[in-house]
């Protein structure tokens, strides 16, 4: 076990990372931030100074379960009061029983969005991959959208379903202008119009290039994938490399199985296997990263104007030595078969390597004991807001947060706040998850036409079953159950319309959010809030260190 410790300046600055100018939050003057890589069982510690005059931050770790330490998880509002501008925190935990490929990003309102985000890698000698493949290298591809305007400034452009300076349509998703892959997207056409900035401001632009390239050697290497958008889901694939062995998804490793391009939703990652097609091959070859048009496109009202200003493919070069500055890619032979159909997508996966029956439910049959989640988006006046259960979540002001508040919470049920700006029940209540180490079942049920990529924080959990239509306490004969091997993953895309069930041990004292990773419909209310295991969370918060609950503290208090 070794401590392994970072140092995060957190500052925000103009930056060109498409050739377009536009104001980013960046980790050590860069985005993405510095790898972090460590070993299972290392402590991770890493001291963020926000350094930003008028914007307050905090970074969650995606994936890292947190065990036994909820408030290191890094959600603004819901593990912790916001880091405030000048101030610093420190988060330490350690990584207990996983490995694979993670990733960490800004968990306060949108500010993720503008470049404050990095990938994470955990090792580990037990890491069980295919028998007789010798991995010669390992890369991180960390892919996503970025949009030339701010994002707060689209954040409240689409909140505000009309707005006087709007950047993007009100109340509409804006689509990202650029795919950025390890940070640089080539954007060379400076007279199209973005899709994100009025016309009269056009943003400044200078065409460039630049693209990332990385050297390979030309044996088995292995790419990490990872998706940080804020809005779409990614296909991925590389030029002439039809075969791409997938071995981890969300650090948990699967059966091998070889596919022609991954589709990434926000926050999944993949470890693919990638070899040349022959042991002679040299030069590069282009890695993309494909918006699939098919799952948003027909459910968002775009004007062609907009579908015209967005590059939808992002580039990179995959160079193989020992030619490995060659820029000019050869055989140019994309594979090009993005799919149409986004529903079915999301299940056609390899099964987990461990296998491991789904957690045994409280009683024998599989739909027993089942807490039921519907989403809807609804326009109430002017403001666009994301229901779960009838409720849009919106955070408690500081001086009322909720970790802050937790001694009491647990000592009575009251409702900790009827804090709500838009006259809608908000759930600040969290949901009581069953007791120590009872299998917590959950079916998400979407009333919305497009597809939602949903993150669970605090665990892996199992797919245990999904369908079209709502799960209706079982009766729905479309579910499909797996029940003998499911895939366990820590984010998922829930189809539009279709309803998706999973399961996890309450193993985990902690509060944790559930939510819709699209930026734009979490800070609309997508998200929800577990209570897992009070009993044992009152006295991990009791034991917890005094300057960290202080500091904490003092941060509700600080903040303006
Ligand atoms: Cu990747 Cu709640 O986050
Ligand atoms: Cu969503």
């Amino acid at each position: 076990q070794r401590l392994r410790e970072y140092e995060f300046d957190v500052t925000r600055r103009r930056e060109a990372p498409s050739g377009v100018w536009k104001k980013m939050v960046l980790v050590n003057g860069q985005s993405p931030g510095p790898l972090i890589e460590v070993n299972t069982g290392d402590i991770v510690r890493v001291k963020v100074n926000n350094l930003i005059w008028d914007e307050s931050t905090t970074i969650h770790w995606h994936g890292i379960h947190q065990r036994n330490t909820t408030w290191m998880d890094g959600v603004a509002g819901i593990s912790q009061c916001a880091i405030p501008p000048g101030k610093s925190f420190t988060y330490e935990f350690e990584i207990i029983d996983q490995r694979g490929t993670f990733w960490y990003h800004a968990h306060s309102k949108v500010q993720y969005t503008d470049g404050l985000y990095g990938p994470i890698v955990v090792h580990d000698p037990d890491e069980r991959l295919p028998p007789d493949v010798d991995i010669a290298a390992e890369r991180t591809v960390f892919m996503g959208g970025s949009f030339h305007a701010y994002g707060e400034d689209l954040l409240e452009s689409y909140l505000q379903l009309s707005s006087a300076w709007s950047p993007s349509m009100p109340g509409v998703e804006p689509l990202p202008d650029v795919i950025l892959i390890n940070g640089l997207a080539a954007f060379t056409n400076c007279n199209l119009t973005s899709s994100t900035w009025p016309s009269f401001m056009p943003p400044i632009c200078e065409p460039s290039s630049r693209q990332f390239t990385t050297p390979m050697p030309n044996t088995t290497t292995r790419p990490r994938l990872i998706n940080h958008s804020s809005f779409t889901s990614l296909y991925f694939t590389i030029d002439s490399h039809p075969y791409l062995t997938i071995i981890e998804i969300d650090g948990v490793e699967v059966e091998p199985i070889t596919v022609p391009g991954i589709h990434l939703n926000i926050g999944q990652r993949y470890s693919v296997l990638v070899s040349p097609i022959h042991s002679t091959t040299t030069g590069s070859f282009v890695m993309r990263a494909t918006i699939p048009k098919s799952c948003f496109l027909p459910y968002v009202p775009y004007t062609s104007e907009i579908l015209e200003s967005v590059n939808h493919q992002g580039t990179a070069l995959l160079s193989y030595s020992p030619n490995p500055n060659s820029s000019l890619p050869q055989n140019i032979k994309p594979v090009v078969n993005i799919p149409q159909n986004c529903t079915n997508l999301p299940f056609n996966l390899p099964v987990p390597i461990r296998k491991m029956a789904a957690f045994p439910p409280d009683t024998a049959h599989p739909s027993r004991n089942t807490h039921e989640i519907n989403f809807q988006f609804q326009q109430a006046g002017p403001v666009n807001r994301i229901l779960i259960n009838k409720t849009s979540y919106s955070p408690l002001p500081h001086s009322a947060q909720l970790w802050l508040s937790l001694p009491q919470t647990l000592d009575s049920d009251s409702d900790p706040g009827s804090y709500n700006n838009y006259n809608f029940p908000l759930n600040q209540q969290v949901l009581l998850l069953p007791g120590p180490n009872k299998t917590v079942q959950i079916a998400i049920n979407s009333r919305d036409i497009m597809e939602h990529p949903f993150h669970l924080h605090g665990h892996t959990f199992q797919i245990v079953a999904w369908g079209p239509g709502e799960f209706s306490g079982g009766t729905n004969p479309y579910t499909t159950w797996n029940l003998p091997n499911p895939m366990r993953r820590d984010t998922l895309t829930i189809p539009g319309l279709s309803h998706v069930v999973i399961r996890f041990l309450a193993d985990n004292p902690g509060i944790w959010a559930l939510h819709c990773h699209v930026a734009w419909h979490m800070e609309a209310g997508m998200l929800l809030t577990f209570l897992e295991r009070p009993d044992d969370l009152k006295h991990l918060v009791h034991d917890m260190s005094p300057s960290t609950t202080q500091l904490s503290r003092s941060f509700c208090s600080d903040y303006r």
